[in-house]
């Protein structure tokens, strides 16, 4: 058995805890490991890390009494821990990845991993030169409706692949008093992501994710043109207090892809869902058409492409949501332990791991050339990374 010691910082917030301890790594320990095909057995072993013992402590028994610690400092210099993990507020991500990587770690972190490109890119260089392994969490990747869009895009269903739209959001209550002009409903996101001071914005939390799924479904992004816009501009803290929303909470973008298609994304937290899911991307080639939301796929092929007529005067003879197939159910498995099993085995000398640093960093770089952008009214070109 091959233990690897991950010192998990930040892993009391909403990600840390959920997807990265809960359903990841603790989930891996109760399955008993990874089991790779020469019989050794990776089993991760979690030091849990952040400011405040009383949490850390729930934490701990609630996951059978896993070691924790508020010493970061201790935890870096001690040789039993490989691998650094970083789920903390965006803006924290930069100075602790790299204490990291200067103690030798390896390292995987949440996106964004900086709030510039310039920082991100930076970051990407220092672990090269440290010759650390790296790696950055691109959990739609895994998701189960994405791999099924993936697979008919890999083999050609679409034929010409002509737009893709993606749909992503949910509405985020503002919190405070309606008295107060609030909407009465606590808020179910952190308050630092409507702050652009502590690191916040949907735009450089969500173009992120449309870089890497861009650059694997569909050769990868030319251009963009986008607009923020900030709708609710006052917001209500954790401690109930009022604060100015200074971060943009709705991106619209349009992006140039490589493969010649046009991508219209739209990122919002004040929007309520009346689609398939909270996120849905939706392809339209000659041949045929799918939405694939986190979890389903449905296709349209041509041969089954209604014939609509516009008639307002009547309800539609076409129950549209009919005309689409449901793909069918697949074994899926989490997608944020899906990449952590990948990074644990690359760890151990078993495979690849291409979502590294640098695939972070270009994430950064759309999400900068997307402020641009709507700062300059413009279309924005995404260079080529520097070599
Ligand atoms: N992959 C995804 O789909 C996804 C989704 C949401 C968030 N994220 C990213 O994950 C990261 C964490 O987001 P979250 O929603 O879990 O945030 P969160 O606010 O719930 O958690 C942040 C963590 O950072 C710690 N922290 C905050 N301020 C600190 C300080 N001053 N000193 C030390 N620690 C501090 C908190 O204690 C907490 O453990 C962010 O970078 C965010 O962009 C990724």
């Amino acid at each position: 058995m091959r233990t690897v010691g991950i010192i998990m910082n930040g892993v009391t917030g909403r990600m840390g805890t959920n997807q990265h301890l809960i359903r990841s790594i603790f989930a891996i320990m109760e399955d008993g490991g990874i089991a790779m095909p020469d019989g050794e057995l990776i089993m991760p072993a979690p030091l849990l890390v952040g400011r405040n013992p009383e949490k850390l402590q729930a934490l701990s028994e609630r996951t059978g009494g896993l070691p924790y610690t508020t010493d970061s400092y201790a935890a870096l210099a001690d040789p039993r821990f490989e691998i650094y993990f970083d789920a903390q507020t965006t803006d924290r991500r930069v100075p602790a990845v790299r204490k990291a990587i200067q103690a030798g770690k390896h390292v995987y972190c949440e996106k964004p991993t900086a709030c510039s490109f310039q920082d991100s890119w930076s970051l990407y260089l220092e672990a090269i030169r440290a010759g650390v392994k790296h790696g950055v969490v691109q959990d739609k990747l895994w998701l189960p409706g994405i791999l099924k869009l993936r697979a008919l895009i890999e083999a050609g269903w679409f034929g010409r692949i002509l737009s893709v739209r993606g749909e992503f959001g949910y509405w985020v209550f503002t919190g405070g008093d309606e008295a107060e002009g609030g909407d009465g409903h606590t808020p179910q996101r952190p308050s630092w992501n409507y702050r652009s001071q502590d690191g916040g914005g949907i735009a450089v939390d969500m173009l992120c994710h449309w870089r890497y799924l861009l650059d694997a479904l569909f050769g990868g992004v030319k251009s963009v043109n986008c607009t923020l816009a900030t709708h609710i501009p006052w917001r209500w803290d954790e401690s109930g207090s009022p604060y100015a929303a200074t971060a943009d909470d709705a991106a619209y973008a349009t992006f140039e892809l490589g493969c010649g298609a046009i991508a219209q994304f739209n990122s919002s937290w004040c929007v309520r869902v009346r689609r398939d899911d909270l996120l849905t991307i939706q392809v339209d080639g000659t041949n045929g058409s799918a939405v694939a939301g986190l979890r389903d796929c449905w296709v349209q092929p041509l041969g089954a492409t209604p014939r609509p007529v516009w008639n307002p005067d009547i309800s539609s003879a076409i129950p549209y949501l009919d005309t689409w197939t449901r793909l069918p159910e697949e074994p899926t498995k989490n997608a944020f332990r899906a990449q952590w099993e990948l990074f644990l085995k690359h760890v151990c000398g078993y495979g690849e791991f291409p979502w590294s640093l640098k695939a972070g960093a270009l994430g950064v770089q759309l999400a900068e050339c997307g402020i641009r952008s709507h700062k300059s009214a413009t279309r924005v070109g995404v260079p080529d990374p520097p070599q």
